[in-house]
């Protein structure tokens, strides 16, 4: 059974909201996605019942620590990781970045090399480049071709070597919607002794994540754009995240995930993290059926969940061919990604334009004011931007699907710039 999106719209109530009559239409989903109410009873039920710090001997306690435990296994099987011990929440991936870029530091010396990359947000650059700074490291960068918004693999090739000691990419852009091969990079990069940090903040709403299957050694993403409340999660190999020093107090853990989840973390950010994750668990046992053959070495919720992520991307498919077939057909207006209709799998629904004659925070704001939400600007993928030499232009337009999204949701957007187009 494919998906059921009305079944899945009433789960997420501001889904059904108006404003002045007007459905809103939620296209900002890569800045942030809308939660469905296992979410919110999630939360609501943490900070009602169970809400108490860590480690104590009475109830609220135990039950908190339950459900963190939970949390962190259940985010194990979404990324089917090897352990629920190497899945570190935090405030956000920028966040755990910059944290755990501080412990990686602690094993470079100066003269070492890392490798980053046009496509990547500014999360998953700026962290490393101010490494560098800190430690007189050299930063080598990956680009991606213009023609095709892709990586050039020949190009990684050359900037491989023994003294590269760690590569940051990203698994899909915030900005033009690339899924990247991250496999392979990540094989390259390990033939040659780099660490390889993966930001899959913008793949995991979309796709099913493996990080054993990928054998990268690092990968972080985002609750809040999967569905789930404002919380980032890291996960690393067991042995590295044992090994790396840890920037934390004296009574905190000496093991992870504790050593660095530092303080109190978001408690109600976890349970919400858990009902995001039941939700597409439900999505997979109710409407991921076909899936299930290609996921049969896992059971239970991990294969609820990678049937869900593998549902979810085929109806993606048929919102990003909706969305670039009708944009294109725009005149004055240029797609900024991979929009070959045969290239679908390798993209998410986050499409970016620009429009001649219209200013992208114009096109936005008149989108805006018809309920139709879209972003503009560089998002912090500003690597990318300047690469399209759109830095003083506005940027792009961007308008980011996600699986509750609806054909009609598409065409009222793709017709709403059609008609800025006309004026
Ligand atoms: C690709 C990518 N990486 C990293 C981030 C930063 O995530 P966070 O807000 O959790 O720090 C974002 C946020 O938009 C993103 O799109």
């Amino acid at each position: 059974m494919p998906l059921d999106i009305n079944q899945i719209r009433q789960q997420f109530p501001a889904l059904a909201l108006e404003d002045r009559g007007r459905p809103r239409v939620y296209l900002d989903n890569p800045a942030g996605t809308q939660v469905p109410r296992q979410v919110i009873e999630r939360m609501t039920r943490y900070l009602v019942h169970s809400n108490a710090n860590h480690g104590g001997h009475f109830r609220t306690s135990v039950e908190s620590d339950q459900i963190l435990a939970e949390a962190h296994q259940a985010m194990a099987d979404l990324l089917n990781a090897p352990s629920a011990e190497e899945i570190i929440f935090g405030l956000n991936m920028t966040t755990l970045t910059l944290a755990i870029s501080r412990s990686i530091g602690r094993w470079l010396k100066p003269g070492d090399q890392v490798i980053l990359t046009r496509m990547d947000h500014d999360a998953n650059v700026n962290p490393w480049r101010l490494l560098a700074d800190d430690l007189g490291l050299e930063v080598k960068w990956l680009n991606f071709s213009r023609e095709t918004y892709r990586y050039d693999l020949k190009e990684l090739e050359t900037l491989l070597s023994p003294k590269v000691r760690l590569a940051a990419v990203n698994y899909a852009s915030n900005a033009i919607g690339t899924i990247n091969d991250v496999k392979t990079i990540n094989d390259m990069a390990h033939q040659a002794g780099a660490l390889v940090y993966v930001d899959a903040v913008q793949s995991t709403p979309h796709i099913p994540t493996d990080v054993q299957a990928l054998g990268c050694d690092f990968l972080v993403c985002s609750a809040y754009k999967f569905f789930g409340p404002h919380q980032g999660i890291l996960w690393g190999k067991r042995e590295l995240l044992e090994k790396l020093p840890a920037y934390k107090v004296r009574p905190a853990e000496d093991y992870p995930p504790g050593k660095f989840e530092t303080g109190t973390q978001s408690h109600e950010g976890q349970a919400g993290t858990l009902g995001a994750l039941e939700y597409l668990a439900w999505i997979g046992e109710a409407m991921g059926q076909e899936h299930h053959a290609r996921f049969a070495r896992f059971t239970g919720r991990r294969k609820h969940l990678h049937a869900a992520m593998a549902a979810i991307k085929e109806y993606e498919k048929t919102l990003s061919a909706r969305l670039i077939a009708g944009l294109q057909a725009i005149p004055g207006l240029a797609i900024h990604g991979v929009a070959g209709l045969h290239e679908l799998d390798t993209r998410v629904p986050t499409v970016s334009f620009t429009m001649e004659g219209f200013h992208p925070a114009e096109i936005a704001r008149r989108l805006g004011e018809e309920n139709i939400f879209v972003w503009d600007g560089h998002y912090y993928a500003v690597e990318v931007i300047e690469r399209l030499g759109l830095s003083d232009k506005g940027g792009m337009v961007r308008v980011g699907a996600a699986h509750y999204n609806t054909i009609e949701e598409i065409d009222r957007a793709v017709e709403a710039v059609a008609a800025i187009s006309r004026q």
